[in-house]
């Protein structure tokens, strides 16, 4: 493990991204933890992410929560973003403002996913674009296609929620349209398979996404920044692609920014990959060149390889490429942040023998 000097310089200069000062660009990836018992985050929860904010991470993208429609969810102990928990979410921004951190949380809505059998309201179907989109879930339960009125609920569920988080205090909120999930399956032609204004050609399978970042904008207001969250990859499929040329990228990012998208967080397993073809440029060099938006890299950043394995501290001159053609604003780390609350700053210090690495182990406790 090492760390060229200029590669610290970039990543620890405070910076500031769409309106906000951050005291580094290291950005804490949302991930998942399923320890919130009623969906309301606890006490050691705030804890968990005022760790990382005290040391050295700029920006902390939530766990996904779920936006306050009952389609939404799909795993237990999973924290939503309505009601009773909102007192929970406060709690949490407030422990990382007073530790000098910024925060979003990560809007979510599971799409056909969702089972019927599934809490916390059982009863209430999975939906999706299109319906039966069992194969790519691998439920067996067959799920619902939306209608324009289902459309417009949970889309306002995505609105109510990003107006409470800027209530409570947050700084921004990110939507999450990746890895397979309801957004995402309006945006890939695998699942989306209407034949209605939301489905077709690349423009109409964006249209959901562009309506849910039309409501919160206009929810919000002007300035609160609206990060947005896609992938190529989706969970099901790790080799699906939204894009294949950056034509193709430009007709997915164009009216997302038209509609108020401040930042884009396009997620790959290895940042510093080229995205596309012909070019050295990886996602996030082509979404800031296409859209204009600062950008958020991710990916393998910090550990040996991508995935739920085990993998060691790895060296990250992997990412000084993209970081000196200015490809990024912001580098957001995923499981070297859950396995080590101290990765930021120890790397910021020079303190590389004190790395530890990711194993499954560090899924079991919030450490
Ligand atoms: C345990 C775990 C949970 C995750 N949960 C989410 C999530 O809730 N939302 C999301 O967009 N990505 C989620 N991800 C993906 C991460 O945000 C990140 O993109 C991925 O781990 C790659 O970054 P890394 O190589 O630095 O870990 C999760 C990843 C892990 C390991």
């Amino acid at each position: 493990m090492s760390a060229d000097a200029t590669v610290l310089d970039g990543l620890f200069r405070p910076t500031s991204v769409a309106g906000l000062d951050l005291a580094s660009r290291i950005v804490m990836a949302p991930m998942s933890r399923y320890s919130c018992p009623d969906g309301c985050p606890t006490e050691e929860v705030a804890a968990y992410y005022r760790r990382r904010a005290a040391a050295a991470v700029g920006l902390i993208i939530s766990e996904g929560t779920y936006v306050g429609h009952p389609s939404a969810a799909s795993y237990d102990k999973v924290p939503v973003f309505h009601g009773e928990a909102l007192a929970g979410w406060k709690r949490v921004i407030d422990a990382v403002h007073g530790a000098g951190g910024r925060m979003f949380p990560q809007l979510w809505h599971t799409g056909s996913f969702r089972q019927s059998w599934m809490g916390p309201e059982p009863g209430v179907p999975g939906w999706g674009p299109s319906e039966n989109l069992n194969a790519f879930t691998g439920h067996p339960e067959a799920t619902a296609a939306m209608s324009e009125a289902h459309i417009a609920a949970v889309i306002e569920s995505y609105a109510r929620a990003a107006e409470d988080a800027r209530t409570l205090g947050f700084d921004g909120v990110e939507i999450h349209g990746a890895h397979g999930y309801l957004i995402d399956e309006f945006l890939w032609s695998a699942t989306n398979r209407r034949t209605d204004r939301y489905g077709g050609d690349r423009r109409a399978r964006t249209r959901f996404a562009v309506e849910v970042v039309s409501a919160i904008r206009d929810r919000v207001g002007p300035d609160y920044p609206i990060s947005f969250r896609f992938s190529q990859w989706k969970q099901q499929d790790y080799a699906a692609r939204l894009a294949d040329t950056p034509g193709e990228l430009a007709e997915i990012l164009e009216p997302l920014v038209d509609a108020g998208v401040s930042i884009f967080h396009g997620s790959t397993r290895r940042a510093w990959e080229p995205a596309f073809e012909g070019s050295e440029l990886t996602l996030a060099g082509w979404t800031r060149k296409l859209s204009g938006r600062p950008v958020i890299a991710v990916g393998g950043v910090g550990l040996s390889r991508p995935g739920l394995g085990a993998a060691a501290p790895a060296s990250l001159d992997v990412i000084k490429g993209p970081l000196e053609r200015g490809e990024f604003d912001l580098l957001a780390v995923g499981r070297a942040l859950l396995a080590d609350a101290e990765w930021a700053i120890k790397l910021r210090d020079g303190r590389l023998s004190e790395m530890v690495g990711y194993d499954k182990d560090a899924l079991a406790g919030l450490v």
